[in-house]
């Protein structure tokens, strides 16, 4: 156990009665990662703990423990104070632990309903799968979760939100006592997140156990009892929620203190360089025109569904618009697919990055510099130092945390994959960056670093249009702002007019 005195505050010693989960001494090593070492963890009935921590401190890493996926290599697992062990997945959902991952492996090809009941489906005669039943069920959780999804309809045609909704549904379709969120919210819209909290409220009421994982701290306060605070894979402290400031989670999961102020800016717009005008699709979004200029940010508030991912995908040429045309630099330009995008400059980090952005199984290095190769010259063990040159530049410079840059992008923690994202298309040089919610996931120093980053590259004349559903970091950094609801522009705020209620109120329609 870590000594009294490494711990900034002492632990408040936990009065909840027995865990029904508890971590004793827990240790996991990676090859040249120490990913948890010596953490313990214990969660009440009827309760939420929070787990927080930076990027890579080892959150995930204790949900997979706790869900079977990994084996710890020391240390003990206890369920009601007797050792247990979850040698595979399903021994922990039978002993009643169910997990929202980070990242959730669902099946485009299947069903609503069949992947949220894939491996435990509801069984008639014959033991055949029962799917009417099925379906039922599934429509039961989903309300239950005020989530509008058709079960029957196939999991492809569903956007990220709503697939998240489906994940979600999943976990709670395993009749479970320990119900864990690993930043269950990230993906979610406002109203969807509302839903959550409501649902955390009624797993308590229930007497399940929670532990709930997320980077945002007004989330946490409102809804978690206890924290548990790791910091490189170990407990820096514990505590109830009620004994601690946000500044004392904060400085505890840092080591520091992070202020949470953005950097100040200087905005010089100079000449346009992005002109779109009447962009239209059939179904998700409808004239829509605005310039943008160099060293200019400009965000894009909405409420997820208002369209605005679906216009930047069509922007980058993932999709093709029904209308509408772009200028570069004053020049009309045919974006037909995301490589002529890039080849006039403009880049896209989409927000689903784990899918759309990173080659999992290729290191680090290599994810930075791929589409940036062409500028690079030398050759052989030149080329190699040039490459790892560019990407530590970049990675560097968001925060990024790896044992080494040879470190395979599928090992790395869920905030840092985002960021090895973020970095190479920053590297590619463009003109303009649509940047879809930088921050998600990326936790409070980290993000301190991005917004830190794209301010400087502002300011060197970069073009950025950050869509983000974050109202401090819409204010906080953009030049003016954006707003669209129903796939359409619904106004265009800057200076005085850019408050949290003029943003509220547009992006609602009232
Ligand atoms: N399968 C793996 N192989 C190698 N290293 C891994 C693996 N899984 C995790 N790690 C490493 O273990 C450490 C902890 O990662 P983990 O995913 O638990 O972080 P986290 O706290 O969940 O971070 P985030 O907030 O970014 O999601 C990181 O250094 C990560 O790179
Ligand atoms: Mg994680």
């Amino acid at each position: 156990m870590l000594k009294q005195t490494d711990r900034p505050v002492p632990p408040s010693g936990l009065t909840d009665g027995p865990a029904v989960l508890a971590l004793d001494g827990i240790t996991k090593t990676f090859p040249g990662v120490k990913a948890l070492s010596d953490v313990s963890l214990a969660l009440y009935p009827g309760k939420v703990t929070a787990l927080v921590g930076e990027n890579g401190a080892g959150k995930s890493t204790v949900v997979k423990i706790l869900t079977g996926i990994y084996q710890p290599d020391g240390g003990a697992i206890l369920m009601d104070g007797q050792r247990a062990a979850f040698p595979a997945p399903q021994a922990a959902a039978r002993s009643g632990v169910t997990a929202i991952h980070q990242e959730t492996v669902l099946f485009d090809e299947l069903s609503v309903a069949e992947n949220i009941f894939l491996g435990h489906a509801p069984r008639g005669a014959f033991g055949l799968i029962d799917r009417k039943a099925m379906v039922a069920q599934a429509r039961g959780i989903l309300d239950g979760i005020g989530a509008q999804i058709d079960p029957d309809h196939k999991l492809k045609d569903l956007g990220i939100a709503n697939k998240h909704l489906v994940a979600i549904a999943r976990a709670l379709s395993i009749d479970a006592r320990v119900v864990i969120m690993d930043e269950p919210t990230a993906a979610l819209s406002h109203k969807e997140i509302e839903e959550l909290y409501e649902l955390v409220e009624s797993l308590k009421a229930q007497g399940k156990a929670i532990l709930f994982i997320s980077h945002k701290f007004d989330e946490i306060f409102r809804i978690a009892d206890n924290y548990t605070v790791f910091r490189d894979g170990q407990l820096i402290g514990d505590g109830s929620i009620g004994d601690v400031t946000e500044a004392d989670l904060v400085k505890m999961m840092v080591g520091r203190d992070v202020s949470q102020i953005f950097p100040k800016r200087t905005s010089r717009p100079g000449a346009p360089v992005l002109t779109v005008t009447g962009y239209a699709h059939p179904t998700e979004f409808e004239d829509i025109g605005f310039t943008l200029r160099t060293g200019e940010i400009l965000g894009f508030y909405g409420l997820v569904g208002a369209g605005r991912s679906e216009f930047m995908q069509s922007l980058f040429g993932i999709t093709r618009p029904s209308a509408g045309s772009v200028e570069i630099d004053g020049v009309a330009v045919h974006i037909a697919s995301p490589a002529d995008a890039v080849e006039n400059g403009i880049v896209y980090v989409p927000e689903d990055r784990g899918r759309q952005g990173a080659i999992l199984d290729l290191p680090i290095f290599q994810n930075v510099t791929l589409p940036s190769l062409g500028r690079i010259s030398g050759r052989g063990f030149m080329r190699l130092a040039e490459e790892f040159k560019l990407a530590r530049e970049y990675t560097e410079r968001l925060d990024l945390r790896a044992a080494s840059l040879d470190t395979h992008v599928g090992n790395l923690s869920g905030g840092n994959q985002q960021k090895v994202v973020i970095a190479k298309w920053l590297a590619t040089q463009p003109k303009v960056i649509i940047l879809d919610e930088p921050t998600k996931g990326v936790d409070i120093g980290s993000k301190a670093a991005v917004h830190a980053f794209m301010a400087e590259l502002a300011a060197q004349g970069l073009a950025v249009v950050m869509v983000s559903s974050e109202i401090p970091e819409v204010l906080g950094m953009s030049d003016r702002v954006i707003v669209m609801r129903e796939g359409r522009i619904v106004a265009e705020l800057a200076g005085p007019e850019m408050t949290p209620e003029t943003l509220v109120r547009h992006a609602a329609g009232i």
